[in-house]
This record gives structure tokens, sequence and C-alpha cells, in this order.
């Protein structure tokens, strides 16, 4: 259905997204928010770049034009944090960068075990119909029940078919880490990508060759997926404090030599004052409270861009 709009209407100056809105049908106005396009995912991304010209907001990525390298973050939450999925989501989305010459391509996915309740399929269902960025995992909801596993079990079989490898590097973090999505990607540029493990070491004394890395978000290159999904190792202990456990499946199998210490720049939440935040912040953690989200993004200035207007106003 479509209406012309007379000089008469009250929309007689439409703006242009508004127009491109309306002719957009709606299973391409979810993606139009993470353009460009992953044909070959059929899900949508985010290319992010470093350095170089500010990009503008017109400038189109080229979806054609080969990353550097290609990210997986999972976000480990459960299907009844609506309310988190949308902020992280809004967080996100005022991340991205378009740049003609991408360097990374970063596809944001929320992991999710069974959705057991009734209510929660109904809204998960249509979070997927609008967002496609959830990804639904075969296990119980409980980070010490096997998530993990699952999740980096799961993906080499949930990603066949399609390019070979299908990342470079997949990412493990949860609803209550902020990601500076920039400070990530320059991170890993230049980086190895078989037998990496990055993240925030513990113990802090062993900061070359840490055991293992801090659940608030870590990565594992492509290979290391791969054996923790055939490994017996992995298999005969699916269970225990996440974190530790991958640092000892990969211990064990004597993998992950490449250890990228990420400490200071990821961090658990200090406080609400500027130097509460390091420069080069890559993760906050501890974000459970929407208040530290809040001041944290804040801190951050996601919403410098906001115009000023008469039809709304924000302290
Ligand atoms: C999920 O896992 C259980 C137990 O391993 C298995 O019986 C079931 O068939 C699996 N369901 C799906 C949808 O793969
Ligand atoms: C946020 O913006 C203010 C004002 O422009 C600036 O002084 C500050 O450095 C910015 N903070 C960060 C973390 O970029």
């Amino acid at each position: 259905m479509e209406k012309k709009i007379t000089s008469s209407s009250p929309f007689a100056k439409p703006y242009p997204w508004a127009i491109t809105l309306l002719l957009l049908p709606p299973s391409l106005l979810a993606l139009s928010y993470l353009l460009p396009y992953s044909a070959d995912l059929r899900l949508p991304f985010i290319v992010t770049s470093c350095g170089g010209p500010s990009p503008t907001a017109t400038t189109k990525a080229t979806p054609t034009a080969e990353p550097d390298f290609r990210l997986l973050i999972g976000i480990h939450t459960v299907p009844a944090k609506y309310h988190r999925r949308h902020a992280l989501r809004l967080a996100y989305f005022l991340q991205q960068q378009p740049t003609a010459s991408p360097m990374a391509r970063v596809s944001i996915r929320f992991i999710l075990c069974n959705v057991a309740k009734e209510e929660d399929q109904l809204i998960v269902a249509l979070e997927i119909m609008h967002h496609d960025d959830i990804i639904i995992l075969n296990c119980t909801e409980s980070a010490e029940r096997g998530k993990t596993y699952t999740y980096f079990s799961s993906l080499p079989a949930m990603f066949e078919g399609g390019e070979r490898p299908p990342y470079d590097y997949v990412m493990k973090t949860d609803d209550d880490t902020y990601l500076r999505l920039d400070e990530l990607v320059k991170s890993l540029k230049g980086k190895a990508k078989r037998n990496v493990y990055y993240g925030t070491g513990l113990p802090f004394q062993d900061r070359e060759h840490p055991p293992f890395m801090l659940g608030m978000g870590y990565i594992l290159s492509w290979d290391l997926v791969e054996w923790i999904a055939s490994s017996e190792i992995a298999r005969n202990e699916p269970n225990g404090i996440e974190d530790t456990l991958t640092g000892k499946w990969l211990n064990s199998g004597d993998k992950a030599r490449v250890r990228y210490n990420m400490f200071p720049k990821m961090y658990d939440y200090r406080g609400g004052e500027g130097n509460d935040f390091e420069a080069e912040t890559i993760a906050v953690h501890q974000l459970k409270e929407d208040l530290r989200l809040v001041r944290t993004l804040k801190h951050f200035n996601v919403t410098t861009g906001l115009k000023a207007s008469k039809l709304y106003h924000i302290p």
C-alpha cells in the first residue's frame, strides 16, 4: 500500500530514511542496520576499521572486499533477557564504522541454550525473524553445565558447507561485558591466526603464558574451535567453571601455544568516573546492573551523535 504525500500532509518533508524504511520489506529492514550483507552466511555482520581516513555515514562498505580477518563474537545470555539484548544491539550498532576498505568482518550473535519456556519461545522467534542474530544450542542454560563446550564444539557443523574457515577467530563473551569493537579489531590486526588464545590471563603473575583467560571475553582461533569439537579431552570434561576449563583442555592437549594477554585493557568495572576507565579499553566487565552499562556507554560517548530536536529532550 502506498500513500501519496501531499504538501498539506504533516509528513510533507519526509526524512530520506523514512522513505527507505517504507519501501523495504520487513525482512530487509532487520539487515539494513547491519549493512553490508553477508551472502555467504546469510546473516548480518559489522565491518570495522581502524586508522585511515575517517569514514562518513554515507560511505558504503564493499561487501565483496576481502577482510583481513573474520571474527564471530558469541554473547552468552539467557532467553528472558530481552531488555539487555536490546541495549547491546543498540550499543554495538552505533559502533559500526563502514569504510571502503574493511579490515575485519565482525559478526555478533547472542548464544542461547534450548528455549524451554513458551513465552520465551515466541519472543525469541520474533527476534530471530527481525534481527537474525541468535544461535540456539542444544544445551542446558548454565555456564557450568557445558554451555561453553557445546558452543565451541557445535560451530564447525553449524557453518559446514560455507567458506572455509567461516571465521578466523571465535570469541566467547557474556551479556555483562561491553566490548569496544574498534579497539578489539585493532588489537587483532597482524596477529597469528592459528593456535591462538586471546584474553585477559589469570593468574596475573604469568603474563607471557597464562594458564587460562577470564570468561569476560576470550578468543580462540578457528583451528582450536575445530580441535575442541573433535577432542576426547574436551568431550570427557564438558562441565565445570567455564573459563578455567577451556584453559585446562588447551593445556592438556598442548594447544594454544600463541597466547595474547590483553591485561590491563580488559577489566572489571571500577566506577563511572573518567579515571575508572583505561584509554585503550577493549572490554569492561561486571555490567549486570543497567546503571553500570549506562555509565560505561556514557564514558565512551556513544550518544555524541544525538541531534538536537524540538521533538525530544534528554538531560
Ligand atoms: C539434544 O541433545 C540430546 C541429548 O544429547 C539429544 O537426545 C537430542 O536429540 C538433541 N536434540 C537436538 C535437537 O539435536
Ligand atoms: C568523550 O567526549 C569528550 C568531549 O568531546 C572528550 O573530551 C572525551 O575525551 C571523549 N571520551 C572518550 C573516551 O573518547
